[in-house]
C-alpha cells in the first residue's frame, strides 16, 4: 500500500515528537518542517523507522517555498504556535497569518484534510491578544477549507511539556508559590498521547469538517494541580494568593524575561476556564475517550523533581 504522504509544521515540539512517533509507526510518511535542523533535528531522527521521515528546513513560511510542499502531501497539519510574543515571533503572523495561508493552500490543492491545533477557551477571552489571534485563526480556516480539522485542547502535558515541568520546577526552588486569581480556574489537562490518539483517529477514520474540543477525563483547578505536583515531588510550599494589582505588576516585570514565567496576556487568560465549553463536541463525544489521570501520569517523571531522585523512598 502507498504510505499517505503528511505535512507536519511544528514537528519538533511537546505534541508534535509525539504525533512523528504515532504517524510513523502507523504507516504514514511523514515531512517534518523546522526553522533549524541542527537545534531540532536529533529530536526527531530517532523518532522513526528509515524511510518514514524527512526533516526540511525553513527560515521563513513564504508561499514559493510552502507551495510545493502542500502539492506534494495529502494531509497537512499545523502545530506552530508560541505562549508570548517576541520581535518577529507575533501572535497575530503566527496564529492568524499562518494558519490563513496553509488552508488556503490546502484548497487550492485539494487536500484529503488540514488538522489546525488551536486552544480551549479562548472564546471567552477576547481580552487577550492570544485568545484573539487563535479565534481569527479558526475563522480563517472555516472561511478557506470547509474539510478542514480545527481541535481545541486544554493543557496538554507530559515529559517533554513547558507546563508540569515548568511548574515542578518552581516549586521545588521557591520557598512558596503564588497563585492567581485565588487558583479556581479549571482546566482539563490531557496527556499528549491520548491527543496523538484523537489526531491519528481522525486521519484513520477520516473525519472531516470538525471543530473538536480535546479533553481529558478530569477538571481540576490551578491549586488542585498545583498540590498535585507538589505531592508528586514530596515538598510543602505555601500557596500564596496574590491580589490582582500584584498580579499584574509582577506579570509586567517577568514578561521581560528571555523566557518569561508569565506575561500580562497569559494572566488575562488564566481569569478564564478551560474546560468544555458545550459550543463543540468533544473528543468523549466522538467515543475516542481519554482516560489518563493527571496525577498517575506526572508520577511517571516527577522524581527527577524529588531530593534523591529516583533513589528518594516513597
Ligand atoms: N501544549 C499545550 O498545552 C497546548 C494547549 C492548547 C493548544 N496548544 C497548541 O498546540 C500547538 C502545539 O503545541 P506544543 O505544545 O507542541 O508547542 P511547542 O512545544 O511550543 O512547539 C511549537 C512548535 O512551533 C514551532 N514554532 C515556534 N515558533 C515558530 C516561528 N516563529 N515560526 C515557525 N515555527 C515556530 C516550533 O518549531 P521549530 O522550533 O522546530 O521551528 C515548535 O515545533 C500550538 O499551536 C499550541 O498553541 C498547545
Amino acid at each position: 500500500m502507498k504510505q499517505k504522504e503528511i505535512l507536519l509544521f511544528g514537528a519538533t515540539g511537546q505534541i508534535g515528537r509525539n504525533l512523528v512517533r504515532k504517524l510513523t509507526k502507523n504507516n504514514y510518511k511523514v515531512t517534518a518542517i523546522t526553522r533549524n535542523i541542527h537545534r531540532a533535528g536529533y529530536i526527531l531522527k530517532t523518532q522513526a523507522n528509515p524511510g518514514y521521515l524527512d526533516l526540511i528546513e525553513l527560515k521563513n513560511f513564504s508561499e514559493d517555498k510552502i507551495d510545493p510542499l502542500i502539492q506534494k502531501c495529502s494531509i497537512c497539519i499545523n502545530l506552530v504556535g508560541i505562549l508570548y510574543e517576541k520581535k518577529n515571533n507575533q501572535f497575530k503572523n503566527l496564529h492568524t497569518d499562518l494558519p490563513d495561508m496553509l488552508s488556503k493552500k490546502a484548497s487550492k490543492y485539494d487536500l484529503e484534510n488540514f488538522i489546525h491545533l488551536s486552544s480551549l477557551g479562548i472564546e471567552q477571552a477576547l481580552d487577550s491578544i492570544y485568545a484573539n489571534s487563535k479565534l481569527n485563526g479558526e475563522k480563517k480556516i472555516r472561511n478557506n477549507f470547509k474539510k478542514a480539522v480545527i481541535l481545541k485542547p486544554s493543557i496538554v502535558y507530559s515529559v517533554d511539556d513547558k507546563f508540569s515541568t515548568n511548574f515542578m520546577t518552581l516549586l521545588s526552588r521557591l520557598p512558596f508559590m503564588p497563585i492567581y486569581y485565588f487558583g479556581k480556574t479549571k482546566f482539563a489537562p490531557i496527556h499528549v498521547s491520548e491527543l496523538t490518539d484523537i489526531i491519528l483517529d481522525i486521519i484513520q477514520k477520516k473525519k472531516n469538517n470538525l471543530t473538536l474540543e480535546c479533553v481529558g477525563p478530569e477538571q481540576l483547578s490551578f491549586k488542585e494541580i498545583l498540590n498535585i505536583l507538589l505531592r508528586a515531588i514530596n515538598k510543602k510550599r505555601l500557596l500564596i494568593p496574590l491580589p490582582n494589582m500584584i498580579a499584574k505588576i509582577s506579570a509586567k516585570v517577568l514578561e521581560l524575561l528571555p523566557n518569561p514565567l508569565l506575561t500580562q496576556d497569559q494572566l488575562i487568560l488564566l481569569k478564564y476556564d478551560n474546560i468544555k465549553s458545550g459550543i463543540y463536541k468533544t473528543n468523549n463525544d466522538l467515543g475516542i475517550i481519554a482516560k489518563k489521570k493527571f496525577e498517575t501520569e506526572i508520577k511517571k517523571y516527577s522524581y527527577n523533581w524529588r531530593s534523591g531522585g529516583q533513589y528518594t523512598k516513597n
